[in-house]
């Protein structure tokens, strides 16, 4: 291998961007997590899951054995005295959801664990303390009301709702439970509580209700205190009008407020505050409020120190008491929805006289913070979208179309000033999809600092990066990232500003990218109830969830509603989970049944199709039937994994009556074609296992025909574009996949950011909506086919991962690091010349086969010596431009003759 030493230089300039590797060379448990969050608050689950990461330095390091330990405080766990429940020493490599197994668990405490871990040479190292605490964990736990201030769902202020009360010592410690529907904002003597906004999440409020748990210990002191809400409409009682029919929905009533806050004093005894008829309630500055029409604001009738224990509320009305949401009270266990960054704007027009258009050069789901001084009664109009007109004014027809609301009113704040100085405000109990704010009213000529952009979204964690030589592939990755995160408001939506909902098809076209991107497992998990809460008894279910009534009879079908299987699939694949699987295991087989009660001789002829395609159409029978064949065998492996061997029998035997159903209707022996030779119809059979094996060759060739007909350019809509890249990938031609998404002409993503977009649009053309993430499994492909991480279907959990990177022709690097519920995998190649370099890192309590892109097997070096003799590397075999090698958790540093280009 000959390398100069500038050359050597840059690779590790690049290859140095990965994560610092472990100093440590003994494996330690870190990243304690419960339920996939990090010492939570407010755990329902009756045997929370307890995962651990193990760092080490060294090659080829897993766990032998683990012991948990759980106390009841930080004291005992420090001691070594797990007096709630010490799992003894377990001889297992298991390091992912492992279930409390100690006593019944009690409400609103917490528990305090660590745990020991040992190595191969049995080396025992013990992890730092973590914790959770629970929540109220049955129903009858509550002791407080459903208070409110109306019960007219059309009354338009959003209702204040105080209480003072007394508390007698020093507070110990204070645990606040609270659901406010639709939204809520809490206060505790005079401050806000927390940062979340838009909370609780959105659900069917007639069949569960968030509650969202807080530790106040710190806002609460001995005497005179004070609890203030405001409540906002929300999901909950939609009035603005739209086709989704969301103000018929059967939960919709006036805004209402559950609050528990239990006390403990310094001497051990304990209070409950709660909310009752004792509470008091009057109306303040926020008129209006609506999840799509705005907000309006009037700082006149602000109420100073509504929310503190000196406030004279005498004048005030008392609270009413009024009916439960009907739903049961689930904790709600994600990450909040909170504002995570601010814009400035980038640029500012006057199209018309007095009518500014402010550009924040970024399309994102948030609101805009406006500063004003203009003397009190001045109203300032914002309204908020993703276009401009010819004329530079502001253009949301198209964002518009399905709302109904007469006079309309859409994405649209509202302030009236008090008056005496400048005043900053935002609106609270509403978000937009926009990029540019037109705003009319002001006093005087703005400037770029009189908005700023509250980038707003559920706070999922990054979990991954992708970057490489071509820039294209950057701007799409990080359009993908922002499109994402635009629709992951508490649910998985389509777009911010036109719907809001969440589409079921878009849901699981987005997961697998969300999956490597961020850490959303917990905001899945709770929308797979949603899910099944929207499940009609015949086992169908509606195109969005959740849905008011809307969407079952049509848009929908298996391309969509397969979202209920595949995520869970994912969320096994990914992360190892397998109660995502088994819990829902009834819902599953309901749906199945459901599609063979509509697919006779095992073709599913139903549904939407290849949506948004830009020329061929492919019909609803291979796309459907393809997921109905997917989600047999989804439901075949969860029984497997219940020990139902009798039904994974029979849905094993569907899965192949569909599959040779899909061949004799579809497959056209000739040509290796299927059905009307789309691109989609063709990877379609390819990606979804469709194919026999002695076909793949022929079919893979006709799908590179059909590409070539269309000047090596996508034609599919949102299906195909995920099959197209996957099943060139998986038929060794991603060479061709990588040209498709290299394309800077319509259609293509590459054609999308000529045009400047900074997120992923919902059709070819950019006609649509320009913030829709169901295009966006290409970035999912960056990390598969490019960076070359992939997860072993045999070894859930990435227990095996697979290192297969491609080196398209034109490419010079690329690297992308994953922080999986293991630990870090990362994969960085370069090219120098005639030389490859592949820097791969596996962590601890994992492997890897890793696939080396070269023709030469006899060049591989690995940390500069034949890769065959360094340690813990393993040769297995070389075939079709790839060597491969098997290895243990660690670093390594491959270096072969280059691809040929
Ligand atoms: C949504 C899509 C959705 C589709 C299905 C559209 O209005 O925005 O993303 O999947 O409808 O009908």
């Amino acid at each position: 291998m000959r390398c100069t030493r500038g050359v050597r230089l840059g690779v590790w300039a690049l290859l140095g961007l990965l994560v610092p590797f472990a100093a440590h060379a003994q494996m330690r448990p870190v990243q304690l997590i419960c339920e996939y969050l990090h010492d939570p608050l407010g755990v329902d689950a009756v045997r929370p899951r307890l995962s651990w990461q193990l760092k080490s330095g060294e090659r080829g390091v897993s766990q032998t054995a683990y012991q948990v330990l759980v106390a009841s405080t930080d004291a005992g766990l420090a001691a070594d005295q797990p007096d709630v429940w010490d799992s003894g020493r377990v001889e297992s490599n298991q390091s992912l959801h492992v279930e409390y197994g100690g006593p019944p668990l009690a409400s609103s405490k917490r528990y305090s664990w660590k745990v020991r871990v040992w190595d191969q040479a049995g080396a025992m190292t013990v992890s730092e303390p973590a914790s959770w605490r629970t929540g109220l964990l049955t129903q009858n736990e509550w002791h407080g009301h459903w208070i409110g201030r109306t019960e007219d769902t059309r009354y338009a202020p959003a209702p204040l709702l105080r209480h003072s009360f007394e508390l007698r010592r020093e507070v110990e410690n204070a645990q606040l439970f609270i659901s406010g529907l639709g939204y809520y904002e809490l206060r505790l003597n005079g401050a806000k509580v927390g940062d979340h906004v838009l909370d609780p999440g959105y659900t069917a409020f007639d069949r569960r209700v968030l509650y969202v748990s807080y530790d106040v210990t710190a806002q609460l002191h001995r005497g005179a205190n004070a609890v203030g809400v405001i409540l906002g409409t929300g999901w909950y009682n939609v009035h603005s009008l739209a086709v989704w029919g969301f103000d018929k929905a059967p939960w919709r009533a006036a805004p209402k407020l559950l609050l528990e806050l239990r006390v403990t004093y310094d001497d051990g005894s304990s209070e409950t505050i709660v909310s009752d008829e004792t509470w008091k309630t009057s109306t303040g500055p926020i008129t209006y409020d609506s999840i799509y029409g705005g907000e309006s604001y009037d700082a006149r009738l602000e109420r100073s120190g509504w929310d503190t224990a000196s406030f004279d509320d005498s004048a005030w009305q008392p609270a009413l008491l009024v009916a439960p949401p009907g739903g049961q009270l689930v904790s709600q266990q994600m990450p909040p929805v909170r504002v995570v960054r601010r814009l400035t704007p980038r640029k500012l027009a006057e199209p018309r006289p007095g009518v500014y258009v402010f550009d924040f050069g970024q399309n994102f789901a948030g609101v805009s913070e406006l500063t004003v001084d203009a003397p009190a009664g001045t109203t300032i109009a914002l309204r908020h979208g993703e276009r401009v007109a010819s004329d530079g004014s502001l253009d949301v027809t198209e964002s518009m179309r399905h709302q109904r609301q007469k006079p309309p009113r859409f994405q649209t704040s509202e302030y009236t000033t008090a008056g005496g100085g400048p005043e900053t405000w935002s609106p609270r109990f509403t978000y937009y999809g926009f990029q540019y704010v037109e705003v009319s009213g002001l006093p005087s000529e703005p400037s770029l600092d009189t908005l700023a952009g509250l980038v707003i979204h559920t706070d999922v964690e990054s979990a991954g990066e992708f970057v490489s030589s071509n820039e294209l592939l950057n701007r799409i990755q990080a359009a993908t990232r922002w499109s994402y995160l635009s629709n992951l408001v508490s649910l998985p939506t389509d777009c911010p500003q036109r719907e809001k909902n969440a589409w079921t098809g878009d849901a699981h076209l987005a997961a697998e990218q969300a999956l490597f991107n961020f850490k959303p497992a917990a905001v899945y998990s709770k929308w797979l109830h949603d899910l099944v809460d929207a499940q009609r008894a015949k086992g169908d279910l509606p195109g969005i969830a959740p849905t008011s009534g809307w969407g079952y009879g049509r848009l929908n079908g298996p391309a969509w509603d397969s979202a209920l299987l595949l995520i869970p699939a994912y969320m096994h694949q990914y992360y190892g989970d397998e109660r995502i699987l088994t819990r829902h295991y009834d819902a599953f087989k309901r749906y199945v049944d459901y599609v063979t009660s509509r697919a006779p001789g095992g073709i599913a002829n139903f549904g939407l199709n290849d949506w948004v395609p830009y020329k061929t159409r492919t019909p609803a029978g291979i796309t459907s039937t393809a997921y109905y064949y997917r989600d047999a065998q989804i439901v075949a492996r969860t029984a497997e994994l219940l020990g139902k061997h009798d039904e994974a029998e029979q849905y094993r035997q569907l899965a192949q009556r569909i599959f040779d159903a899909f061949n004799e209707r579809f497959f056209d022996p000739a040509n290796g074609s299927y059905g009307n030779g789309s691109q989609t119809s063709i990877s379609c059979a390819l990606y979804q296992g469709l194919v026999g094996p002695e076909h793949r060759g022929a079919v893979t060739r006709s799908l590179v025909q059909a590409i070539a007909q269309h000047d090596d350019h996508i034609d599919t809509g949102v299906l195909g574009a995920k099959y197209v890249l996957l099943a060139l990938t998986e038929n060794g031609r991603t060479d061709l996949a990588y040209k498709v998404v290299d394309q800077k002409t319509l259609p293509g993503w590459g054609y999308w950011m000529q045009q400047g977009a900074t997120t992923l649009w919902e059709d070819w053309k950019g006609t649509q909506s320009l913030n829709h993430i169901m295009f966006g499994d290409v970035s999912a492909w960056f990390y598969k086919a490019i960076a070359g991480i992939n997860p072993d279907p045999a070894a859930p959990g990435w227990a095996n991962v697979i290192i297969k990177p491609s080196v398209p022709p034109g490419m010079q690097s690329a690297r992308a690091r994953y922080d999986s519920i293991r630990g870090t995998i990362a994969s960085a190649w370069q090219i120098d010349g005639a030389t490859l370099t592949l820097v791969v890192e596996i962590p601890a309590n994992s492997r890897a086969a890793i696939f080396v892109p070269t023709p030469d097997a006899d060049s591989v070096q690995e940390g500069g010596q034949p890769a065959s003799d360094a340690p813990g590397v393993r040769f297995v075999e070389s075939a079709n431009g790839y060597v491969r090698y098997d290895v243990g958790s660690g670093r390594y540093t491959f270096e072969a003759a280059r691809p040929l280009p």
